[in-house]
This record gives structure tokens, C-alpha cells and sequence, in this order.
């Protein structure tokens, strides 16, 4: 990367990752071939694919027409072998939801403990005892998880924080359990609402009610397999890739919009760039964003910002919030109370010229700094986003090492900035 570059134009936002790769999961269980329009085309999508086939199902991919994606056919009528294969269950956080659509589906479900990125302790105990509220038995042997249940059965489960994959785990194994399962503070995420829309079209009964909207009580009335059937899905734009390319433009200054956004879904995000000087027009007709950040000496950190469960400001924006905040003017003071330790990108930012102290959930980032190109590492998703966004604003030139990692969540985040001016091109090593 060489900095110093504004962003001006327009740009399509990928399809979601955090709402493909739970549906992708769920098409585990529909006896039938499912279609999923505008996937993204990132290594997540591709190891759950690979996950998919691992079981016995056929997954065709074809590139899309409608976006800039790729579309995925699913085939689970030849799926037999329940052991999830390690290589891929260990790449991704994500694979762990595959243990509800197999239970429910074949009625056993064998992985190895799942990985993900380095953001912290990632327990998946809620998970588990979800799973096991509904009947299934879960043990672990040699480092690998193993459920069995004959026969799921409706039940109560009240989580003590809404986990996004844990609700999203449950639902799956609740929609062929034998009566109505009751899920007391559900994550109320957009991907959550995604996967249940996805499960009704295909036959499920999940309860999307205003209970759920206002207090996450998530009500999903089991139905037989035989009710389940193939559907045709288009995947929602992803409002974390829209977010880390609105702080992009804000950072390096410019004038962009961005074309095919879930608005409704960035109200926090749109929030805090109007608040810290950024100009916002959103078209709810067009689904465009407009963001003018060209006034520089306008641009002012927050003081105060902490991160949370959706609506809230997403933990996921933190990283790249924190890269803008390095050039912004004055001081912020950002909370990360979701995840145990996400400022593992602090130290390559330091090394860039950026003013920031950690002390355990807080980060406070000293602003109107000029930073310096440099050879920095990406250390997870997230994180890399943020070098990617310090590297437009620094003086010479950025190269990131281990870019694998942001390859895992944007598609194409070279591309989608070269077309708005800057100056990114992928090494090939
Ligand atoms: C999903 O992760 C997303 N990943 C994450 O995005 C996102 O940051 C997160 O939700 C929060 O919004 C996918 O959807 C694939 P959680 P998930 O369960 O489901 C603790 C990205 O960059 N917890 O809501 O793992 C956990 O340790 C990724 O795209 C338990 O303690 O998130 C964490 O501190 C990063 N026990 C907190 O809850 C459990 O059983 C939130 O986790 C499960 C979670």
C-alpha cells in the first residue's frame, strides 16, 4: 500500500459472511438442494463448503449474477458420515454451528474443538448447554466433541449472554425437535434473524415476534423433517465490510458511496462517523450510503465509545474505529465488552506511528498522530482490516504480512479500495 490517498467513488458491499455461513450450515437440515444467491467469495465460505462435502452432501458453486458474489447450491440428500474433518473445523469459529443441523438432521455430530481467530477465550459452553437442554448427549474424547441424540425434544434455555452462535446453534437443533423450544435472551443479531427467515422459507416455524425483537425471547415450534424443503435464499449484504470501508473513507478522507447496504442495520455506525464529522446522506430507496469526510480538520474522535450486543456500536468495527481514531483529532477512550482480548492489533498499529495504552477491556487512542508506512502483520480477521485502513492514511508505503487472515471475511478488500483511488495491491510472495 502507498498512503495518502482519498477514497472517491462508489462500490458494491459483498454479501455476508456472518449470515452465509450459519444459513450454509442449515442447509444440513433440508433433505433437498438449496440455493444461496450472493455469497461472498471468502476462505470461510469456501472451508464450510468444504465441511458440507465432508459429510457426503454435493455443493455446486457457480459466480453470481445479481452481485459480486458467488452463488451456492447445496445437495444434503447423500449426506451419511457425521465426523466433521479437522482441517477445517479448526480453520473457523463457525463451524462449530454445524453440531445443531447435524444433530437434528442425522442425530450425531463428531468436531474437533473448534479454532478461530486470536480475539480472545472463544468457550462454546453455551453452545453445549444448549444442545444438551434439548436432549442431545455431548462428550469429549482426544480432543473432539461428540453428540448423539435419538430423539431431540423441545425445551427452555435461558443464556446468561445472547450468543450469537449458541442461539444460532440451538435454533437448528431446535426445528426438528419434538415440541417448542423457548430460547430467554436469544441474540438479536441481524444474522440470527437471517438464519430463522431462511429456516421458515424452507418450512421451519420459528416465532419472529416482537417478544424476540424487544427482549429476545426466541419461540421455535418443532415440525418433522419431511416438512423441511428446498429453497432458494439471497444473502444480505454484510454491514461489517460496509462499516470498515465508511471508517476507510473517514480516515483517509474522500467521498464514497457505497452501493446494496443493509442501512437499517448500521444506525449505530452511521451514528458515531456523523458524530465524529463525517457528512452521511443514506438512500433507504437505493440502499446507498453516502460518506464526505473531505472537511479533515472536522474530523474529531468521541470521547467515550464502547462496544456491544446488536443494535449496539459492533465489536467487529472496534479494530477499524481504532485505526481511524489514530488520525482523527483528540483523544478516545474505546470499551471492548464482548470479547476478552481484541487490541492484539494495538502493537503492529504502534509500530505505525499510533498513541495507544491498553488497559484489560480499554483502549484509549490518542488522536491527530501521523503515521508512518511499515512492514506490519495482520494477526486475525478484524485486525488486518484495521492495517489495511492505517496504511491509506501513513506517510510511504504499508505492507501487511499474513493477509490470509483478512482474505477470511472480505473478499476483496484490495479491489473494492483500488476502485475508490487507493493505492493496495495483493503480494504475491
Ligand atoms: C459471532 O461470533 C461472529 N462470528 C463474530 O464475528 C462476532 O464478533 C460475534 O458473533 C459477536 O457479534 C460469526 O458469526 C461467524 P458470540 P460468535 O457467541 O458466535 C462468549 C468476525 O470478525 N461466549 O456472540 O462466536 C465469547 O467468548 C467474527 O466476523 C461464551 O462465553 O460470538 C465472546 O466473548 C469475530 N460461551 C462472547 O460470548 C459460548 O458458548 C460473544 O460470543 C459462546 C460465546
Amino acid at each position: 500500500m502507498e498512503g495518502k490517498n482519498e477514497l472517491n467513488g462508489r462500490i458494491q458491499i459483498q454479501g455476508s459472511k456472518n449470515a452465509a455461513l450459519p444459513i450454509l450450515a442449515a442447509c444440513m437440515l433440508i433433505p433437498g438442494v438449496c440455493k444461496l444467491k450472493n455469497c461472498p467469495d471468502i476462505t470461510d465460505i469456501r472451508y464450510m463448503c468444504n465441511l458440507l462435502e465432508s459429510t457426503g452432501a454435493q455443493v455446486q458453486i457457480t459466480n453470481t449474477v445479481i452481485h459480486t458474489g458467488i452463488d451456492i447450491e447445496v445437495d444434503t440428500r447423500t449426506v451419511q458420515d457425521y465426523r466433521l474433518p479437522g482441517q477445517y473445523v479448526s480453520a473457523m469459529r463457525s463451524s462449530v454451528v454445524l453440531m445443531g443441523a447435524m444433530l437434528g438432521r442425522i442425530g450425531e455430530v463428531s468436531v474437533n474443538y473448534p479454532g478461530g481467530c486470536v480475539i480472545g477465550e472463544r468457550p462454546i459452553d453455551l453452545h453445549l448447554h444448549g444442545l444438551e437442554k434439548l436432549g442431545a448427549q455431548i462428550w469429549t474424547e482426544n480432543r473432539h466433541i461428540h453428540a448423539y441424540a435419538d430423539e431431540l425434544k423441545g425445551a427452555v434455555i435461558d443464556f446468561p449472554f445472547p450468543s450469537v452462535g449458541a442461539t444460532q446453534n440451538v435454533v437448528m437443533a431446535a426445528v426438528t425437535a419434538k415440541g417448542t423450544t423457548i430460547i430467554k435472551h436469544a441474540a438479536r443479531e441481524p444474522e440470527v434473524i437471517e438464519l430463522c427467515k431462511f429456516l421458515n422459507q424452507a418450512g421451519a416455524d420459528i416465532e419472529l415476534s416482537e417478544a424476540y425483537q424487544t427482549q429476545g425471547t426466541l419461540v421455535i415450534h418443532g415440525v418433522e423433517l419431511c416438512r423441511l424443503h428446498e429453497t432458494t435464499y439471497e444473502i444480505i449484504p454484510d454491514r461489517i465490510v460496509a462499516g470498515t470501508y465508511l471508517f476507510a473513507a473517514l480516515a483517509a478522507g474522500g467521498d464514497i458511496t457505497l452501493e446494496h447496504v443493509p442501512i437499517e442495520q448500521l444506525d449505530s455506525v452511521c451514528d458515531v462517523l456523523t458524530s465524529m464529522g463525517a457528512q452521511i446522506a443514506v438512500n433507504k430507496q437505493d440502499r446507498e450510503i453516502h460518506l464526505n469526510a473531505q472537511k479533515r480538520d472536522q474530523i474529531v474522535n468521541l470521547p467515550y465509545i464502547e462496544t456491544d450486543v446488536y443494535p449496539a456500536f459492533p465489536t467487529d468495527l472496534q479494530s477499524p474505529l481504532i485505526a481511524a481514531a489514530c488520525v482523527a483529532k483528540k483523544r478516545l477512550v474505546i470499551k471492548e465488552k464482548i470479547f476478552s482480548s481484541r487490541y492484539k492489533i494495538v502493537e503492529e498499529l504502534q509500530r505505525m506511528g499510533a498513541k495507544i495504552t491498553v488497559q484489560k477491556d480499554t483502549a484509549i487512542v490518542e488522536g491527530g498522530r501521523e503515521l508512518e508506512g511499515r512492514a506490519v502483520i495482520a494477526k486475525e480477521l478484524r485486525g488486518g482490516a484495521a492495517l489495511v485502513i492505517a496504511g491509506l492514511c501513513a506517510s510511504g508505503i504499508t505492507t501487511i504480512a499474513d493477509s490470509y487472515f483478512i482474505k477470511r471475511g472480505y473478499q476483496d478488500i484490495a479491489g473494492d479500495l483500488s476502485r475508490l483511488g487507493a493505492r493496495i495491491s495483493y503480494v504475491d510472495r
